[in-house]
């Protein structure tokens, strides 16, 4: 089902606890390209810096978030798990690239005019250039593929940029990665159907994977279900909640049966709604108990993200050698 061997780079924010936007976009596919693939999988540490944070829970966040990986179903057997800033060539590589990007690409990103708003207070250069950093971290590995969410594509757009303008100025070297695109590009918010999931917009828009049964029952008994809010795209909430059953269930006749009352107005949200809480509880019950599990041996953590650390830097270490050589810095 996937193309063989291929090399595979992803990257998560250590920003708190992951959701169900995260899990569906990104990681959910993360373990199963893992089975056939060489998969590089990263906790973006220097990325999470570029908006106001606490250096004192930082530490705590990367092996959350490291935890994270491995209760979704990352076997550190199969593929290489590690935290950006314990790699060194991750920096060093992308002030290489950011000679070689033009500032109008970097303006011109979503993200960036996102966060820009959203920390008015705090635009830093950093947060102009995370998608350099990010090429970077992509095209240390020589990926082909990147497993990321809707929402990154134009990152992954401007890496390729990147490559084909390094490869043109000094000589063909990096390949040039897509994206791999993800069974749902974009999960929306409970409360603001319009908007996509996101830990940023609070509690009670998401699902965390971390959620007890009780909590992901109240939050989908609140769920909006009409049409979005007046602003930007219209998005139906019942739709979203809809798109999540269909994924996370296996019940075929059912979930045909449901999309049929749907599209005729006949959806009962009163019997879909504990339904839709029900097969999400079920999905997050063996996650979460991995998750406690692999919490109680923290060295076996440290020992995982030591090992992957050097396993990438090996590779890390030979692409900006040879990337040095042809920039006439070796
Ligand atoms: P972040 O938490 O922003 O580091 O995102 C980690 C991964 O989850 C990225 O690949 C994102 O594209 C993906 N992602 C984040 N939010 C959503 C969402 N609401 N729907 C789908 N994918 C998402
Ligand atoms: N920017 C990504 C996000 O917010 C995280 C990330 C950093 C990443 N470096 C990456 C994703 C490299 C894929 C590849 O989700």
């Amino acid at each position: 089902m996937f193309p063989r061997e291929k090399i595979i780079f992803s990257g998560v924010q250590p920003t708190g606890e992951l959701h169900l936007g995260n899990y569906l976009g990104a990681l959910k596919n993360w373990s199963a390209l893992q089975e056939h693939n060489r998969c590089f999988f990263c906790v973006v540490d220097y990325h999470a810096i570029t908006i106001p944070y606490q250096a004192k829970v930082m530490s705590k966040r990367v092996l959350e978030a490291a935890l994270d990986l491995l209760a979704v179903g990352l076997d550190p057997e199969k593929c290489v798990i590690f935290v950006q800033s314990q790699v060194p060539e991750h920096t060093e590589l992308s002030w290489i690239l950011s000679t070689l990007t033009p500032l109008g690409e970097l303006e011109r990103m979503t993200q960036y005019k996102d966060k820009a708003s959203e920390h008015r207070q705090n635009i830093n250069a950093g947060l102009l250039t995370y998608p350099v950093l990010m090429a970077a971290d992509i095209l240390l590995y020589q990926t082909d593929l990147v497993p990321v969410g809707e929402d990154q594509t134009q990152h992954v757009e401007l890496t390729r940029i990147l490559a084909r303008k390094f490869n043109n100025t000094f000589g063909e070297y990096f390949k040039e990665p897509k994206v791999y695109e993800a069974t749902v590009a974009r999960v929306m918010s409970l409360l603001e159907p319009n908007k996509k999931m996101s830990k940023s917009l609070g509690p009670n828009h998401c699902l965390s994977l971390n959620d007890p049964p009780e909590v992901i029952r109240r939050k989908i008994a609140k769920a909006v279900t009409d049409e979005g809010g007046p602003n930007g795209e219209r998005v139906s909430g019942g739709r979203n909640l809809l798109n999540l059953f269909k994924v996370l269930s296996e019940d075929k006749p059912l979930k045909k049966e449901l999309e049929e009352q749907y599209q005729a107005g006949e959806l009962k949200y009163a019997e879909f709604k504990p339904l839709l809480a029900d097969t999400i509880i079920k999905v997050l019950e063996p996650i979460q108990a991995r998750r406690a599990e692999l919490a109680t041996k923290p060295q076996e953590l440290q020992k995982i993200l030591l090992d992957g650390r050097d396993k990438a830097r090996l590779i890390a270490q030979k692409t900006l050698r040879d990337v040095k050589e042809r920039i006439g810095l070796a």
